[in-house]
């Protein structure tokens, strides 16, 4: 059996600039790594450093990884000046990612803010493999600025699916823009879904996800029925150091995917 938690080598096939601060970086990985939408992998560059991202491609495709990456600090401004035809590492898959099953003939509403697109950018491809195990697929996606908006393009072809519904929203328009102005929240309004057989799919930047949680629970989700995807700083990646711990629970083992219910009683959940 292949052993996770040996890095393989990946040649970086393409790499897309997806906003001023965010790049998609096309993967080749030297064995298959088969993922589940919502598992991460650790990437990284030998004698640089790895860290923990969630590919943002399609979890059918087994050849190529992509991980769409925000340029913060230290590693993510070296993989920022990396080119096409380098050599990387890549580890995993690790974690655990969403449950499609348990979303099988349900509405779905999937909230993302900023980068937090990346995860979900995959979950919308296992979605759109089967359209029709589920009921409506609402997507609500939220960014600085027009420029910030991630997957221009693929956000014009989920639009054309029967049974997609897609609005963005910017917090500060420019002349181009023509749609929402404002925090994601506030178009969570008038939503086409039965909240009684619905579920709620949320990532994005802290702040956003504590909102918008906050704003599904006025609007009558339950807490078992939101879904969070959860960061923190890893160090093992491996559930044994407790860097990544949340109550009981350790993000990288247990996670990233936790249910609001499993996590709403612990301290400091939004980091
Ligand atoms: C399970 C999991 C999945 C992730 N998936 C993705 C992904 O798909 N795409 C992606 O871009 N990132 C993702 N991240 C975050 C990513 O791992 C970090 O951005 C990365 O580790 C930062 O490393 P660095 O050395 O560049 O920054 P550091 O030098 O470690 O940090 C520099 C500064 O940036 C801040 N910072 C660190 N991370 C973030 C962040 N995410 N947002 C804003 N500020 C930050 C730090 O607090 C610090 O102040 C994920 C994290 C986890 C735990
Ligand atoms: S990073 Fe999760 S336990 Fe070490």
């Amino acid at each position: 059996m292949k052993n996770p938690y040996q890095p393989i080598e990946a040649i970086i096939e393409d790499i897309i600039l997806e906003t001023p601060n965010i790049k998609t970086f096309v993967l080749r990985p030297k064995e298959y790594i088969e993922f589940q939408t919502g598992q991460f992998v650790e990437f990284g560059l030998a004698g640089v450093g790895e860290a923990p991202f969630t590919p943002s491609s399609n979890p059918n495709v087994k050849e190529k990884i992509e991980l769409t990456i925000m340029k913060v600090g230290r590693l993510t401004n070296k993989l920022h000046i990396l080119e096409k035809g380098t050599i990387a590492t890549l580890r995993g898959p690790y974690g655990k990612g969403y449950p499609l099953d348990e979303f099988k003939g349900k509405d779905i509403l999937i909230v993302g803010g900023g980068v937090g697109l990346a995860p979900l950018r995959s979950l919308i491809y296992a979605l759109l493999a089967h359209p029709q195990d589920y009921k409506n697929i609402i997507i609500r996606y939220g960014a600085r600025t027009p420029q910030d908006l991630l997957y221009k393009k693929e956000i014009l072809a989920w639009s054309n699916f029967k049974n997609v519904n897609l609005v963005t929203t910017v917090d500060t328009a420019d002349n181009s823009w023509k749609g929402n102005v404002g925090v994601v929240t506030t178009i969570l309004k008038d939503l086409p879904l039965n909240i009684k057989n619905a579920v709620a799919i949320v990532c994005g930047p802290p702040i956003m996800m504590k909102f918008t949680t906050l704003k599904l629970l006025e609007l009558r989700f339950s807490p078992e029925s939101i879904y969070l995807s959860m960061e923190r700083n890893m160090s093992c990646g491996l559930g044994k150091c407790g860097h990544c711990r949340i109550g009981k629970y350790y993000v990288c083992r247990d996670g990233p995917v936790f249910r609001y219910e499993e996590i709403m009683n612990i301290a400091d959940i939004w980091g």
